[in-house]
């Protein structure tokens, strides 16, 4: 824990640095995240807790299961921010979506039914099956590039078939960005998961971190992570969680 002045009080600022989450279940019922506006209102106040200041609210799109369109994803964010502005909660919220990588992507992707996040970079956060081929991967984050958008896979050490560092390497030289799981530091999907996103770090391939949030209790495993020295030594590298906040924030965050 260290202090830094603010608008002239002492405000205690945890430990870890990133200040911005890429990746969260925050919307309430639009899928596998909280069930009510106070389930996310929850998730909220703890992350603020934890040193967020900004969430990127990311629900599913999948079709069939998941069939989130735009309209519906920015008027959850509206009660959501409403909410948040009643109560004098200042967490900055944002929406995007965590697309299923299928056809559907690239129909929505052609009518411009896409929400991503960043501005101008046109982040787009997608997941794939578990078992898709890494040249699909490679197919399709060149298609999303042609389309406009900076692809971003999300938990890239969540995939057996990337488990091979010429593959990652491959991906990366041609323009995926990865968003790793912080809580994948503490095995808290799977051993192998761990090692493989311990790798991506030390290989300095993470472009972003995310809490893939979906509830409170998984808060736990993401405060776990804040202590271990390999997360410490990932928010020393080139990340661009923090490139989103408002410039205003940067500086009272670099002062
Ligand atoms: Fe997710």
């Amino acid at each position: 824990m260290f202090k830094k002045r603010v608008s002239g009080e002492q405000i205690a600022l945890p430990k870890q640095s990133i200040f911005v989450d890429v990746h969260a279940h925050i919307l309430p019922q639009l899928d596998d995240g909280p069930d009510d506006i106070e389930q996310s209102i929850a998730i909220i106040r703890s992350m603020y807790a934890m040193g967020y200041r900004k969430i990127i609210a990311t629900p599913h799109v999948m079709s069939g299961y998941y069939n989130n369109v735009p309209e519906d994803i920015l008027q959850a964010l509206q009660i959501l921010k409403s909410v948040l502005k009643k109560r004098n909660i200042a967490m900055e919220v944002e929406a995007a979506a965590e697309y299923y990588l299928e056809d559907e992507l690239f129909r929505l992707i052609e009518r411009r039914e896409i929400l991503t996040f960043g501005g101008d970079k046109k982040y787009l956060l997608f997941e794939a099956s578990f078992v898709s081929r890494p040249s699909y991967i490679l197919e399709s984050t060149l298609k999303i590039k042609q389309a406009g958008y900076t692809p971003v896979l999300a938990h890239p050490e969540r995939y057996n078939n990337l488990n091979d560092l010429e593959v990652l390497h491959r991906l990366v030289f041609n323009g995926l960005l990865f968003q790793v799981n912080i809580g994948s530091l503490t095995g808290y999907y799977s051993k192998q998961t761990q090692e493989l996103a311990e790798m991506l770090i030390n290989k300095k391939m993470v472009a972003f971190f995310g809490t893939d949030c979906h509830n409170e209790a998984q808060l736990a495993s993401i405060r776990a992570a804040f202590e271990l020295p390999i997360y410490q030594t990932a928010i020393k590298q080139n990340l661009l969680n923090n490139s989103l906040l408002e410039t205003k924030k940067k500086e009272l965050i670099s002062t």
